[in-house]
């Protein structure tokens, strides 16, 4: 069996291994579709379901969502399905660009809804958001408590800023603190919730043998928790993860980051939802790109009776929603979270 120290450096090399990009082909025409998908599957989910299915034609990629992958109890109207879709469609755009080619992401209600991808020939560029996808990582390290340059700031909050969606950077300490309140009452209800802590402790690999078998879930190691067999973390599990020790956590992390990002939607449907992934995610590789690490906190946008209260706080239009809660800040890296296979996400 293997040790906790030699799984996670077993886990951290396939998951290295995975990330590594390809070299980007000086031929159009053999065009690498399936890198493009590889690329795309680097993007953060909802709990690393990754709940994405990709059907690659001539011209154009299809995202559409896995729904048997939907996590009812923490995304109960598929609001993060969405949203993953959308950071999958955002690394797509970039992966493409640096093979030499145009990505027009559109998104297509009917059905259960999906992301239309067209192609188009154009000059190749590689970007610093392309360069960066290999690298980002939802970061729930401690930061260093040092604020962001305002150069810095206005970047991320431009990157972050697309159609019908808009980021608020919060970096004033009164206001994180009344964001901390909200997270810390939505992370309270969450760890009371059965059904949401049966369906957490589903998606959480425990040891680096189950994560490197399933390709998905929340490797414990990406959190800074031991790798450890299921049977002996499902019980650690339940001595130490408490919501006080959570809320506590979140303090901490909170009170030592730069700052808070809130994105919000105009309108409260699926197309939003996508574009608020796609924005989330430029803002995720532009802060990788700039040495900048960032985590969610969306237990305020999660919990359906605190969420209309945390909107009324940042002062919302009736119909917006807020969509996503993250910290930003600079700090140490912490393990990379596994992927499946592109084989295993195609249509
Ligand atoms: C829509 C969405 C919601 C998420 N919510 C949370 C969250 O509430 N807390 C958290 O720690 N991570 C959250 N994550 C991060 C995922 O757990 C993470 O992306 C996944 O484990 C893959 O890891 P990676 O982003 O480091 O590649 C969320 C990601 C997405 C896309």
């Amino acid at each position: 069996m293997l040790t906790a120290c030699s799984a996670t450096d077993a886990e951290q090399s396939v998951a290295r291994a995975l990330r590594a990009p390809a070299p980007p082909s000086s031929d159009a025409a053999s065009l690498p579709m399936r890198e493009l998908v590889r690329m795309a599957t680097l993007a953060p989910s909802s709990h690393n379901t990754q709940c994405w299915r990709f059907q690659i034609s001539d011209k154009s990629i299809l995202i559409a969502p896995d729904l048997a992958r939907r996590c009812p109890a923490v995304d109960p109207d598929d609001h993060h399905v969405f949203v993953s879709l959308g950071c999958a469609a955002e690394n797509m755009v970039h992966a493409a660009l640096a093979s030499g080619l145009y990505a027009d992401p559109r998104f297509d209600p009917t059905g259960d809804g999906r992301i239309a991808v067209n192609l188009e020939a154009t000059q190749r560029r590689i970007s610093p958001l392309f360069q960066a996808i290999s690298e980002r990582q939802c970061t729930r390290s401690d930061y260093d408590g040092q604020p962001i340059s305002p150069t810095e700031l206005r970047q991320l909050e431009q990157v972050g800023t697309g159609d019908g969606v808009s980021v608020r950077l919060l970096t004033a300490r009164p206001a994180m603190e009344s964001v901390l309140a909200y997270v810390v009452e939505g992370n309270t209800a969450q760890m009371n919730d059965a059904a949401f802590v049966a369906e957490l402790k589903a998606w959480i690999r425990f040891g680096a043998d189950e994560a490197i078998r399933t390709g998905d879930g929340l490797f414990a190691g990406a959190s800074g928790n031991p790798a450890l067999p299921r049977w002996l973390g499902s019980r650690m599990m339940g001595l130490f993860f408490t919501p006080k020790s959570e809320n506590e956590r979140y303090s901490r992390q909170i009170r030592n980051s730069a700052g808070i990002a809130v994105f919000v939607s105009e309108r409260n449907d699926k197309a939003h939802w996508v574009e608020a992934g796609r924005c989330y995610e430029r803002f995720a590789l532009q802060a990788t790109a700039f040495g900048i690490r960032n985590a969610f906190l969306n237990q305020p946008v999660e919990v359906g009776t605190i969420r209309p209260q945390f909107a009324a706080w940042l002062g919302l239009k009736a119909g917006e929603r807020p969509d996503l809660v993250v910290r930003f800040g600079r700090g140490p890296a912490m393990p990379f979270s596994m992927r499946r296979p592109v084989q295993a996400v195609l249509a």
